[in-house]
């Protein structure tokens, strides 16, 4: 698995830390704290659940299972290209788990992950409405439709550059 390095910058902790203290003493504080922290950080590292679980008096386990439960809380830092690959029925049965498996072999890293330098990211999605061009992948909201594994390596080297 590939190992991304926690690093906030004081800033953030900065930002984090005001908007704990704005919603401390309201009940449902953990919501709107978790929100602003994934918007400052761009996911929930284990080390900034830790910070709002301490700082509202809070077991950690509760902290870790809201951010699991709700999809739009993420765990793992997104690349600069977010590469999503269609697991829906159609996308699936013509092959998109081929092209998830060409794509982490080409960055070496696995679905859920960030490359070492943050350039990339792999997740996978459910049918994204676009079932006539199955298999489908997306990155940065661009749609590429009837891909094959032998595709995939010309699409990213496009993204590569930047
Ligand atoms: S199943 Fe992939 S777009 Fe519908």
């Amino acid at each position: 698995m590939a190992q991304i390095l926690f690093e906030g910058t004081k800033e953030q902790m900065h930002r984090l830390m005001d908007c704990i203290n704005e919603h401390r003493s309201e009940k449902g504080a953990l919501m709107p704290v978790l929100h602003e922290a994934q918007n400052i950080y761009g996911y929930l590292p284990a080390e900034v659940q830790t910070i709002i679980a301490d700082e509202l008096g809070l077991p950690l386990a509760e902290v870790y299972g809201v951010a699991t439960f709700y999809s739009q809380f993420s765990l793992t830092p997104k690349g600069k290209h977010r590469i999503s690959i269609c697991l829906g029925t159609a996308c699936y049965v013509k092959g998109s788990d081929k092209i998830l498996e060409a794509v982490e072999h080409e960055l070496r890293i696995t679905c859920g992950e960030c490359t070492p330098d943050k350039k990339f990211s792999i997740e996978s999605c459910r049918c994204v409405g676009a079932c006539g061009l199955a298999p489908v992948m997306i990155i940065d909201g661009e749609v590429y439709g009837k891909v094959t594994a032998a595709d995939v390596k010309g699409i990213l080297d496009k993204y590569m550059q930047d």
